[in-house]
């Protein structure tokens, strides 16, 4: 065989363990930042809601409402719409303010004490 084609073979070998090395370096950091994410947030959280950041927890649905809501447009009172009208709002804003579960409970769970 030529040696030049040998040799080139030999790089794109060497080229394809510097990839497959890479790969499993970025996996092993990903795997193991999630379970230290992972760990750090069960300790902090509650059996209501594992997972789930203290920070989230901590704070009244109505402290997420006057937070989050307000970043688009200004927040219609909690008066203007039945339990039922809120269900459908919260469903269709949970998604564009990207609150999770938790959050847009608890944000329910204000609007319709106050309502
Ligand atoms: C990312 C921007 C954004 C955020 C954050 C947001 N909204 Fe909205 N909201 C909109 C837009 C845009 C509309 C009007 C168009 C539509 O209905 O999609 C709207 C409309 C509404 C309406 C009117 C619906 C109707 O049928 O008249 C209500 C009520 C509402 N939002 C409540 C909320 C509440 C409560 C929150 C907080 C949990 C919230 N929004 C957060 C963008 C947002």
């Amino acid at each position: 065989m030529d040696l030049r084609l040998l040799k080139l073979k030999i790089m794109k070998k060497i080229n394809k363990i510097i990839l497959l090395v890479t790969v499993v370096v970025f996996v092993t950091i990903i795997f193991t930042q999630c379970a230290t994410q992972q760990n750090a947030t069960s300790t902090e959280s509650t059996s209501f809601a594992k997972g789930v950041p203290e920070y989230v927890l901590q704070k009244s649905g109505a402290q997420l409402w006057a937070e989050s809501c307000i970043r688009c447009h200004n927040t219609a009172s909690p008066a203007t719409f039945s339990d039922t009208e809120w269900d459908v709002a919260i469903k269709h804003m949970e998604i564009r303010a990207q609150l999770t579960k938790v959050e847009a409970e608890k944000v329910l769970e204000f609007l319709k004490s106050a309502n």
